[in-house]
């Protein structure tokens, strides 16, 4: 089977009712990244950090696999696919993908302030002010946030040189490092951008947009893809 790597953003989301980003009416409208999503930010005001992913993560539970994931998760029968993913929900592994690598954390996990290495299921939505890990230190939600490293993207970037077959779907690419893995796939591997406001991405050879939304557009993607197999 080929190998196929799949880049997925907010916008894959966004038909399953949580919000994105960047677009209009997203969470940076209503939110400053520096109050929510950075070290500083859990430093000042933890409080403030907890409540704001308390309620992504009551969102995230309530939300459902659209079409979008559930194509890909379909796609395993085709390919040896590797669904890279900037989102902190679980709707692929809903929806029934096997192999999903979260560049910026996952909002059902908690982690200890003290060492990023000891991870925690969350049981529910909340998760409060006082729950501490085995170290005694206070949990914080398992993210990746804005100034931290980004622990696996090196992963990524070797698992994208592998590709055969690249695509991306609902994503700004404004957010860096994981933005740069389109160009770590080969020129020569065919390279699907699915998003209904493609921004304008250089210096990508064999490049096909599909400008949609995920939900719809899912269906062209799987053709064209196998298309090319
Ligand atoms: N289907 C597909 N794409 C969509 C849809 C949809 N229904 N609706 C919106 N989009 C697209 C938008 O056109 C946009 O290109 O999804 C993209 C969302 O972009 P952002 O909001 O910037 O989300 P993302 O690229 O995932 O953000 C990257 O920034 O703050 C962070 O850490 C957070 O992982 C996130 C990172």
């Amino acid at each position: 089977m080929k190998k196929l790597v799949v880049l997925t953003g907010a916008g894959i989301s966004a038909e399953s009712g949580l919000q994105t980003f960047r677009d209009e009416g997203g969470l940076w409208e209503g939110y400053n990244v520096y109050d929510v999503a950075t070290p500083g930010a859990w430093f000042k005001n933890p409080r403030m950090v907890q409540d704001f992913y308390n309620l992504r993560r009551k969102a995230v539970l309530e939300a459902q696999p659209n079409s979008a994931h559930i194509g890909l998760a379909e796609l395993e029968h085709y390919y040896d696919i590797t669904i890279i993913t900037q989102n902190i929900d679980d709707l692929h592994e809903r929806a029934g993908s096997t192999n999903v690598l979260h560049l910026h954390g996952e909002i059902t996990k908690a982690q200890s302030s003290s060492n990023p290495e000891l991870i925690y299921p969350i049981d529910g939505w909340e998760l409060k002010m006082g729950d501490t890990c085995e170290l005694g230190s206070q949990l914080r939600p398992h993210i990746v946030w804005f100034g931290e490293q980004v622990p696996r993207m090196y992963e990524a970037e070797k698992i994208t040189e592998k590709a055969e077959l690249f695509a991306v779907i609902g994503t700004s690419l404004q957010v860096y490092p994981a933005a740069g893995l389109i160009h770590s796939a080969m020129q020569s591997v065919p390279k699907i951008l699915l998003d209904p406001k493609p921004g304008v991405i250089g210096n990508v050879q064999n490049l096909t947009v599909i400008a949609d939304k995920a939900g719809t557009g899912i269906k062209r993607l799987m053709e064209l893809l196998l298309a090319i197999n």
